[in-house]
């Protein structure tokens, strides 16, 4: 951070947050909201002020096991190196009683008047990388109990053993002031569970951290006893596993059990590695919790428009892409995607780096020709695509739909809800999709149309050609970027051409590289598997099935399964009479109202 604070080439902007975002790659505008530091630049950093200042508060840095004054830096390393005032601690903001640092400091550095202010920076990407906090475990194994003091957190044990912490370095029982003599870690305190409140998934260093912590405290004092109570220890790779089996050998114990905490700190468990059946009861001076680690990017996410997966986190655009999100320039890098550990952190922050500096070496953004257009004749401005884009690529101006190209990424979604036909996407509009249509159905007897999605299926199908896997060569795959590109119009059209089978093939469910567009694919074809039904047809002759791009087998197997369908004439034939009076698209009555707008 120190070297990012003195690059000449970066600007840091401190007490800043991201209010909102607008714009594609290349073309950002950001609405910062900058707060007050009621310091200057003419601040020297003598201390005069800290001196003064007479005002305590809690000490966030130290995770409340501490108290700092009004003004303060926020932590020793903090960059830049310079004095903040707590508005809310200062007693100046509450009853203008007091400007004691003011009046001490010779060079006129401190000026209260200072309000927030907005600005707006214009930028060509992004990346967001604010984070994670600790999950607050109040109410578990009783912390925040007054009754229990000495139960404390994994961050609060960190605070304590850092020489810059509030007892330099010294771990202390809360209630008595003294070293433990033992020590009980409890992990997964609130994650990985599926209590109201709780945390569902794995944090994934928390194990790591704990052994850390028994290894460095045996170090100081070889006599502590230390027992860790897990839920199955997770450390992965060499250097983790290498610390467990070095933490076991100086006397850590590992209990894969859940104790209950009961007053003076007793813990009773029961271990069904050892066989015992029995409860355990044990005594210990200080019980850490291993508390999870908890999203903060809800704020980042809608300031810039990029989604949130379930569990609060910034979503991946996917899997392939782990830094970028689904909006074209917008990156991402640590723990606002998922719990990360250090180095993690750092390999992402370089991968986030190389794909941004990746476009500073042009002066133009590559995008790709798959995109949608807009049929200005055709459109009425309805919206309908608005809603089923969920890269916020449309908008409706003037009554028209309007397509941002640089945040399109021609998953063709929006085809299918266009009433009027006035969406297309380039190499796969509806014109193209129905031609090789009708070629694959030119002689349609046995024919199982597979509609595959370019980035598992086709893939997927690839893999099983490559394999030498055997499938029916009256199989025909038309490829579409997503398989949330085949509309309801293109598979009842595929019957009404006289296809007996029809497959819609797509990436497996969370897989989908259009964040979950798959699923759309899938309401899609439930819907019409129905109304096969209620219209007299075999409803098995529309088939989805996902298939990833290292499953050739599953390929093959699917094919199978679908030729292994007796499919009669007499059905065809009703499905192309159904099929091909079906309701064509509606057209659009009045003309657009303003030219130019649209595409
Ligand atoms: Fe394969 Fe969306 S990309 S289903």
């Amino acid at each position: 951070m120190v070297d990012v604070g003195r690059h000449p080439n970066i600007e840091l902007l401190t007490m800043s947050e991201v209010v909102a975002a607008s714009g594609y790659i290349g073309n950002f505008e950001v609405l910062l909201r900058k707060h007050p530091r009621y310091i200057t630049e003419e601040c020297t950093f003598c201390g005069e002020c800290l001196e003064r200042c007479n005002v305590f508060t809690e000490d966030e840095f130290n995770v409340g096991r501490g108290l700092r004054k009004a003004i303060y830096v926020p932590f020793l390393q903090s960059v830049p190196r310079q004095y903040v005032i707590d508005d809310k601690a200062c007693i100046y903001f509450s009853d203008q009683g007091c400007e004691k640092c003011v009046e001490d400091c010779k060079k006129h550095a401190i000026d209260l008047s200072q309000t927030i202010e907005e600005e707006t920076v214009h930028v060509g990407t992004i990346i967001a990388a604010t984070g994670i906090k600790p999950y607050d475990p109040t109410g578990l194994y009783g912390y925040g109990d007054a009754r229990f003091p000495d139960v404390i957190t994994s961050m609060e044990l960190e605070r304590m053993m850092s020489v810059e912490g509030p007892t330099q370095g010294h771990v202390f029982r809360p209630s008595t002031g003294k070293r433990p003599e033992s020590i009980a870690f409890i992990q997964c305190a609130g994650s990985r569970s599926f209590k109201e409140g709780q945390l569902s998934y794995c944090s994934k260093l928390c194990c790591a951290n704990t052994i850390k912590n028994a290894l460095l405290l045996k170090e100081h004092f070889p006599d502590l006893e230390i027992y860790v109570f897990h839920n199955g220890i997770r450390t992965s790779g060499n250097r983790q596993e290498r610390m467990f089996l070095e933490a076991r050998k100086q006397g850590v114990i590992f209990v894969n059990a859940f104790p209950e905490i009961g007053e003076g700190h007793i813990l009773s468990f029961s271990d069904p590695i050892l066989g015992q059946e029995k409860l355990i009861e044990k005594s210990f001076d200080l019980v850490t919790l291993a508390v999870g680690l908890v999203p903060t990017a809800q704020e980042m996410s809608s300031a810039l428009g990029v989604p949130l997966g379930k569990r609060g986190f910034i979503k991946e655009d996917n899997q392939l892409s782990p830094t970028a999100t689904p909006t074209n320039g917008i990156y991402i890098a640590g723990a606002v995607g998922a719990p990360a550990d250090i180095k993690q952190c750092i390999e992402q922050a370089g991968s986030a780096s190389m794909q941004v500096a990746k476009h500073f070496q042009k002066d133009y953004a590559e995008l790709s020709p798959v995109i949608a257009r807009v049929d200005l004749d055709k459109c009425t401005g309805c919206g309908k695509c608005v809603k089923q884009c969920l890269f916020g690529a449309i908008r409706v101006e003037d009554k028209v739909a309007s397509i941002t190209q640089a945040l399109c990424r021609g998953c063709g979604n929006c085809e299918d809800a266009c009433e009027f036909d006035a969406i297309s996407i380039a190499n796969y509009t509806e014109e193209q999709m129905k031609a090789q249509l009708r070629e694959a159905l030119r002689e349609p007897e046995d024919k199982i149309i597979v509609f595959a999605c370019n980035w598992c299926s086709y893939a997927g199908a690839d893999f099983a050609g490559t394999s030498r896997l055997q499938y029916g060569a009256n199989t025909r795959i038309i490829k579409t970027m997503c398989s949330c590109r085949v509309s309801v119009d293109l598979i009842t059209h595929a019957f009404a051409l006289g296809a007996p089978k029809v497959i819609v093939s797509g990436c497996h469910p969370g897989d989908c590289h259009y964040l979950d567009n798959n699923m759309f694919t899938k309401k899609r074809v439930t819907r019409l598997k129905e109304k096969l039904e209620r219209k007299g047809l075999n409803p098995d002759r529309l088939m989805l099935e996902w298939v990833s791009a290292a499953e050739g087998r599953r390929f093959a197997e699917m094919i199978h399964r679908m030729e292994e369908l007796e499919v009669d004439e007499s059905e065809v034939e009703m499905s192309k009479m159904i099929f091909s009076q079906t309701k064509k698209k509606k057209v659009k009555k009045k003309m657009p109202t303003k030219e130019g707008k649209g595409v």
